[in-house]
Formats: structure tokens, sequence, C-alpha cells
């Protein structure tokens, strides 16, 4: 387990949308680099970059044209080395995006597999059907008659980006390969070599790690314990352990039980399916009420989070972390059915965890969800949480000097849209909050990634509450409309440390004030 990853907190970047710093309109690694003592007095030391790679766009650099080159709109592979550099120089670290379970159709590769004879070392770098009559199968996604090469293939996201062969764990058909075979282990060493590229860098110290997209996705007709893909991770990260043991990987799995055992340090609570993350901050149906547990008026307790969060909790708790996220690039902003008051609660919560926090860029501000922005690189109702970042209320937002029109999307110009500069100045607002907690997880150890949870209280109804303890500090949050009191036996007296909202105590009678966080050491 590398070292720093326990005192990590994340500041997730898009960079397309984070600083523009020369004027074209979109966001680009040197903006990034001047924005990096901003990431660290907010309190994140830690940053993953959504892919910054060659790319046709599609689905806005998930669909990677060249593994080892940055995207010319954002700048150059030495701009990236100095990146790390000026990171690494700020005692922070950083996550690039691997996506290992797909490639753009245009990448050299997937132009060598599709041609009509295709063979040699890329004839199987992706799967092919051996017909072009053939595009059913269960679960599997198949394009007929885009190519010259006899065959259908497989996509794994969109139309474009063709899925790369990591074979098959139950072959039923003659053209499936079981992920033994050479083309699928060379498949699987292609994105090792990547992989070296990235953390050796220019001068043997580059990236600390990836964040992997789709990491579940490898091997398909995988058991439900998916055992064939979680063999290449612990193959990878056998790797890593050996070549760069303080490198990181944390998977997009959303599963970390099964996650975690195949070789990843940490792994992402997402918005799957009625996931406890959604029950936090978006559990509604459209038109109907908002049952989210952070809603005030809304419906039930945290139970639906914990019943997800429990079981994983306590099975990966020795051997890895779960990372709550306030959002990212998939999901709608939580601003979208949080008021601030309601945001500060969530990142009361989400900051006083056990595990890894990720914070999205622009949710410490509570940029908004702009959900009527005009679709963007593959981005559809996602493109709202995309928009670029508010960092003063001058012109774009202070996030571009280009031409409005010119912006790689527009920001939000209506009435009420929160900025960095004014927030930083208001005591009150919630970047500030977001310090708060940042500042009291880093100087408290036992508020960090350690596995030292214990639920105290869970409320329903009437009482929606809940209390938990880390070591010798308490926590306590009522989201609710209505005051609380519950009775929680302490050896000493509690002594206040935080609040959001009023709250108390008294003769081990925890009071909190409608929509309130309290935190206390005894
Ligand atoms: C998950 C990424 O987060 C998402 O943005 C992307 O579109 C898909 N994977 C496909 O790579």
């Amino acid at each position: 387990m590398p070292k720093w990853l326990g005192n990590a907190v994340f500041y997730e970047i898009y960079p397309q949308s984070f600083y523009d710093s020369n004027g074209d309109g979109i966001g680009d690694i040197e903006g990034i680099i001047q924005k990096l003592d901003y990431v660290k007095e907010l309190g994140c030391n830690a940053l993953w970059l959504n892919p910054c790679f060659d790319s046709p766009f599609k689905d806005a650099g998930y669909d990677v044209r060249d593994y080892k080159k940055v995207a010319p709109r954002y700048g150059s592979n030495e701009d990236l080395f100095r990146l790390f550099d000026e990171v690494h120089k700020r005692n922070m670290r950083v996550l690039l995006d691997l996506v290992p379970g797909h490639t753009s159709e245009e990448h050299p590769w997937f132009a060598e597999s599709k041609k009509a004879y295709s063979c040699g070392e890329f004839k199987n770098r992706y799967i092919w059907t051996d017909s072009w009559f053939f595009w059913g199968l269960e679960g599997l996604k198949f394009i007929a008659g885009e190519t010259e090469r006899d065959g259908c293939y497989i996509v794994n996201f969109f139309k474009s980006q063709p899925a790369l062969n990591y074979g098959f764990h139950e072959c039923r058909e003659k053209w499936q390969l079981p992920p033994e075979h050479p083309d699928c282990i060379a498949t699987r060493e292609a994105l090792k070599d990547i992989m070296r590229f990235w953390l050796l860098g220019d001068k043997g110290r580059g990236c600390d790690g990836f964040r992997v997209d789709m990491a579940d996705s490898l091997v398909k007709f995988d058991d439900a314990q998916k055992s064939a893909t979680s063999a290449i991770w612990r193959n990878i990260r056998e790797m890593l352990d050996s070549e760069f043991p303080e490198a990181a990987i944390v998977s997009e799995w959303s599963s970390p039980p099964q996650s975690i055992k195949a070789g990843f340090h940490a792994d992402f609570l997402l918005d799957h399916g009625n996931s406890g993350y959604r029950s936090l901050v978006r559990d509604y149906k459209n038109g109907g009420e908002d049952n989210s547990y952070f809603k005030k008026d809304g419906n039930g307790g945290i139970a639906k989070f914990l019943d997800q969060y429990m079981p994983w909790y306590e099975a990966t708790k020795n051997d890895g972390f779960i990372s709550m996220i306030s959002g990212n690039h998939d999901t709608p902003r939580i601003s979208h059915r949080l008021s601030p008051r309601e945001m500060s609660l969530f990142f009361a919560m989400q900051f006083t965890m056990p595990g890894v926090p990720f914070l999205y860029y622009g949710d410490e501000i509570g940029m908004r969800y702009l959900y009527r922005t005009h679709t963007k690189e593959g981005g559809y109702d996602r493109t709202g949480s995309r928009t670029p970042m508010q960092w003063n209320s001058g012109a774009n937002a202070g996030f571009s000097c280009a031409a409005p029109e010119k912006l790689y999307l527009p920001v939000d110009t209506e009435s009420g849209a929160p900025d960095v500069e004014s927030q930083e100045k208001d005591p009150q607002s919630l970047i500030n909050m977001v310090k708060d907690l940042l500042r009291l997880r880093s100087s408290n150890e036992e508020l960090g990634s350690k596995p030292n949870f214990e639920i105290l209280h869970s409320g329903i109804q009437g009482d929606r509450s809940f209390f938990y303890r880390r070591g010798s500090f308490i926590m306590g949050l009522n989201p609710c409309v209505n005051a609380v009191q519950v009775q929680i036996s302490v050896q000493k007296t509690p002594e206040p440390v935080y609040s959001i909202g009023g709250c108390g105590t008294e003769k081990g009678i925890f009071k909190l004030e409608p929509q309130s966080f309290g935190m206390w050491k005894c």
C-alpha cells in the first residue's frame, strides 16, 4: 500500500474546464499548474486528472487515440511532466486516468485490426466475430458493416470505443479467446507498458498512479465474482508492487469487496443504480418526492446508505479504501438537489468518514448543474456538470480570456452563480467550510482514512440523525428541520470541536439543532 494514499484527499480536475492559461477557450495543463496552490490551500493534496491524451474526443477523451501523447489542446508531454514535478514540489500527488477497456476507433491498433485480412500483432487486439453476419449476443454491443474485415467488433461504451481483447471467461464461440491466449496476454502487457511510461515520466518519477476507467469490464462473460478480470488486475498489481511500490490504483468498479481483492488500493462509491451514494444526495423520482438523506424534508434515515456501506467497509477495511465522492464528471452536481446548507452537511460527513475522499472541481463552491447545456463530446446530460470553473465574478468567471463564444462550454452566467473569489471573502461560505473540514481531517489522524469507524446512532423518521465515532471523535449529523436529542453513553465530558448550525451536549445527551453537524472530542 503506498504510504501517501492513507493521507490523501483528492481533487478531480476535468482539464477542459479548469483553467485556460493561453486564452484559446479551453483549459490546459499550464492552467492546472497555475492553480495548484489553490488546490493545496483548499486542503486537497492529490489530483485525479480526467483523460488528457490524444483523442478525437467523441467521449471527452475516454476514447484514447494515443496513450502516450498529451492531447495538443492541453499542451505537450513536457507540460505534463512539468505538472508532475510541480505537484511533487508541493508534496502533492497526481493520478492520471487510465482507460484499459477500450480505445478510440482511431487508435493505430484498431486501424491495423480492422483491415480486410488483418494478421499479426493486432489481429486479436480487439474482439472480432468471424463473420460480418453476426451481431447478437447477450450483454455485448456489436458493430457490423463498418470495416473491411469480415467480422463484427464489440464496443465497450459508445460506437467509437472498440473493446480491447482480454478474452472471455466462458468461451461459447470459436472466435472467443480465453484470457490466457497469448494475444489476450499481449493486451495486458500493452497496458503495463502504458502505465510504466507515465509512472516513469521523463526523469524516472512521473505520475503517482491511475484512476482506472471501467476497471471491471476487461474479460467478457466473466463470472459474478469477476474472477478472470480480477486475475488480470492482480497481475498488474504485482508489477506495481515490484516496480512502483508507491503507485496507487483506484478503480471505477463500485464494488470494493471485489476490486480491493483484485488488487486496487481504493474503489469509488459511485452513483450506480440504487446506490448508497444516491441515497445521500439524489434519491428522487422525476416529478416525485426527494428522499435524499441530506434533503431537509427527505424521508428515512442514513440506514439506506449504511446498508450498502457497512458490509463493504467491513470486507475491505484492512486491505484498501472506499472513496466517497462529492460527484464526478458523470453525475449531476450535488448542488442540483441540495441547498448550500445541505451540501455543507454532506461535506461534513464525506470528510469525516474513513477511506480516501474525492472532491469534484467546483463542488467546493457549489457550482450548479447546468442541465440545459448543449451536449459536448459525448457528454449529453453529463455536460451540465462539466462547465468551466468559476474563479471570480469577472469575464468568463475568470476561467479564460477568450471571447465567450470560443469557450469549451459556456460558463454559468445566471444570477447567483458562485465563484471562488467571492466565497473566499465570506467566512460562512461553503468553500470556507470545506477548508475547515479538510484542515480538521489533515490535522487529526483519527479523522483520516483509518478503519476506526463505529456507528453510535442511526435514527429514522422523526429523528433522522446519525452519530458515529472515529477514535476519540464523535460526529453527529441532523439533516432535517426539527431539532433532535440523542443519548449516547460516553466516558468523558465531550468537548466541542466544530459545528455547523447549533449543537450542544449535557449529561450524555447530544443536541442538534435543525440541519446541523457537530464534532466533539471525548
Ligand atoms: C466511465 C467514465 O467516467 C465516463 O466518463 C466514460 O464515458 C465511460 N467510462 C467510458 O469510458
